[in-house]
């Protein structure tokens, strides 16, 4: 883990309310895994006073992308950054997620912004080879909140869209689009990548826990150190209390109380 500064390359609007963020940070690049994240210090002053975390989107070459909307002051504070501007960045943090080679078949399911820690799993799922038969489900309130479709595409993995208004591909939640392609399946060579609002994880991780498959989860619980140290993130799990930012944020989803009242609800 680092404490760097880094510098801001660019920072375009991609929707509504969503950024992509390129910084320079070699050192954090080098190590990043899919699902770590970073935890920014999105202003020079102390409002706000804590750092907030952001999923690393991409890393490549020195540089990594996160991906963002913009819900409050923090991550309105970084949506001004200009190229040439500095972060302070603590980072890579946290557990990501299991690649494991043994599964042929895959579903990457993610719900509005849950989609900025999946693509790199995406890319290591292609990287490990041929064979596997990978699909991608996208999920927005509506086709304008669907996020670098293209970049999914050109991974050349079947991407399939959920929006809620029926703007674009199937019309309803994406959790739903997951339950009827999944109807007939009950195989223990199924694995289950997910980032998304808790009730449509909730979803997610029944839906897989009824079929027998492999399902890691990603959480975006609010965080203070992203550490370890102040407890803050902690959730209940069923074998006692997690730390989101330590033990996760990605978890099997059947290590989660689903019904815990400190999941954070979006
Ligand atoms: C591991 C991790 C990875 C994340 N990755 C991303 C990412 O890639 N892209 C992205 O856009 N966001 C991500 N988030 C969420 C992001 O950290 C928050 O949106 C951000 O901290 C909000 O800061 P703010 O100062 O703008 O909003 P605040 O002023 O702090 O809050 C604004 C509103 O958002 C709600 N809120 C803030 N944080 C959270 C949260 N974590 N969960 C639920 N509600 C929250 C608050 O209750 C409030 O209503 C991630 C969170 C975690 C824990
Ligand atoms: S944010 Fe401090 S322990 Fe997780």
């Amino acid at each position: 883990m680092y404490q760097v500064k880094a510098r801001v390359l660019s920072n375009e609007k991609v929707g509504e309310a969503h950024y992509r963020m390129k910084l320079e940070v070699s050192q954090i690049a080098k190590d990043a895994r899919p699902g770590q994240f970073v935890h920014i210090r999105c202003s020079s002053d102390h409002d706000p006073l804590l750092r907030r975390p952001f999923s690393i989107h991409k890393c490549a070459q020195g540089r990594i992308d996160i991906l963002y909307q913009v819900v409050g002051g923090g991550t309105r504070i970084l949506s001004k950054k200009r190229r040439g501007d500095q972060l302070d960045l603590l980072g890579p943090l946290g557990k990501g997620f299991e690649v494991e080679p043994a599964f042929s078949k895959i579903f990457i399911v993610s719900g509005g912004i849950g989609v900025a820690p999946l693509y790199m799993v995406a890319q290591e799922i292609t990287r490990l080879g041929q064979g596997k038969e990978v699909t991608a489900l996208l999920g927005a309130k509506n086709k304008e909140l669907i996020l670098g479709k293209d970049d999914w595409e050109s991974l050349g993995l079947r991407v399939m869209i959920a929006t809620e208004d029926g703007s674009e591909g199937y019309q309803g939640l994406v959790s739903a689009l997951f339950e009827r392609l999944i109807l007939s399946q009950t195989s223990l060579s199924l694995a289950v990548y997910s980032c998304g609002p808790v009730p449509m994880l909730r979803k997610i991780a029944e839906l897989s826990s009824h079929g027998g498959f492999f399902c890691q989860v990603s959480l975006e619980q609010r965080m203070g150190c992203g550490l370890g140290a102040c407890l803050g993130c902690v959730i209940r799990g069923t074998s006692g209390y997690l730390r989101v930012c330590k033990e996760g944020p990605v978890f099997d989803a059947q290590e989660i109380l689903w019904d815990d009242p400190d999941l954070e609800i979006r």
